[in-house]
């Protein structure tokens, strides 16, 4: 990375790395000479969470500081990560919700406790997705498994997570008919859904879906992509199609 680090550093004014291991896009930025902007790795997604604010404050009257958020899911990777580092960063009101397994790192939740005392965030973690969600003007989930996992994780970590699933009675949990849902997407549908069926039939996806069941992928980054039963985000043979679209996700 050193060597294509200071390649790139001059060729180009700014870089955006997508890709794995946070390691890399630190030594990316330590050696490019130029501005690195981290635009996910396994461990963070920073870039999300401008886009994520910014949409909590908009779809709130509330000062920021008085948003209050759940997270449930996958929490101890980039989305459960970075929603707990950034709403106790600005002082917000932050609910993760998981399992204990897949909770944040112990040093990161500490360093977060931290920011919290400076910011005056409150920080909930536990593993009631009900009482995480309960009076939150937002509620956040990510897939049950991330990019890069293998697909043996699939059937083990649906099962912890299943609890913690965001569907109608745990949205009505919060108590209040205000609270919106947000997704990081990537979503997966088969045919068999609304918006499944339409994504096919406007992307003519449908003749190219191979026989087995037909999963189409949505995400910001990817546009759209067709398959067999969903893969953790599509790993395999296209695991690197995820994430080559670099620079039209935030
Ligand atoms: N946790 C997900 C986030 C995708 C935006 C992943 O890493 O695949």
């Amino acid at each position: 990375m050193k060597d294509t680090a200071r390649v790139l550093g001059r060729m180009y004014d700014a870089i955006e790395y997508r890709g794995f291991k946070q390691e890399i896009v630190d030594e990316l930025a330590k050696f490019a000479g130029v501005p690195v902007f981290n635009g996910l790795t396994d461990e963070y997604h920073p870039t999300q969470m401008l886009a994520d604010v910014l949409t909590m404050r908009e779809h709130s009257d509330k000062p920021l500081t008085q948003i209050s958020y759940a997270y449930l899911g996958d929490a101890r990777n980039n989305m459960g990560n970075s929603l707990l580092l950034i709403g106790a960063k600005l002082g917000m009101d932050v609910r993760i919700a998981a399992p204990k397994s897949l909770w944040p790192h112990d040093d990161l939740v500490a360093d977060c406790k931290k920011f919290a005392e400076e910011s005056g965030a409150r920080i909930l973690l536990t593993e009631d997705p009900k009482a995480a969600v309960k009076d939150v003007d937002f509620v956040h989930t990510d897939v049950w498994v991330s990019m890069g996992e293998p697909m043996e994780a699939w059937g083990e970590r649906i099962k912890a997570l299943l609890p913690y699933q965001v569907n109608m009675a745990l949205m009505k949990a919060s108590g209040t008919p205000h609270t919106r849902f947000m997704h990081c997407l990537p979503a997966f549908h088969n045919s068999e859904t609304v918006i499944g069926k339409q994504i096919a039939q406007v992307s003519g996806a449908q003749g190219r879906r191979r026989g087995h069941g037909g999963s189409v992928r949505v995400s910001a980054e990817s546009g759209l992509r067709t398959g067999g039963k969903p893969h953790a985000h599509d790993q395999g043979d296209s695991r690197f199609d995820a994430r080559r679209h670099l620079s039209r996700t935030a």
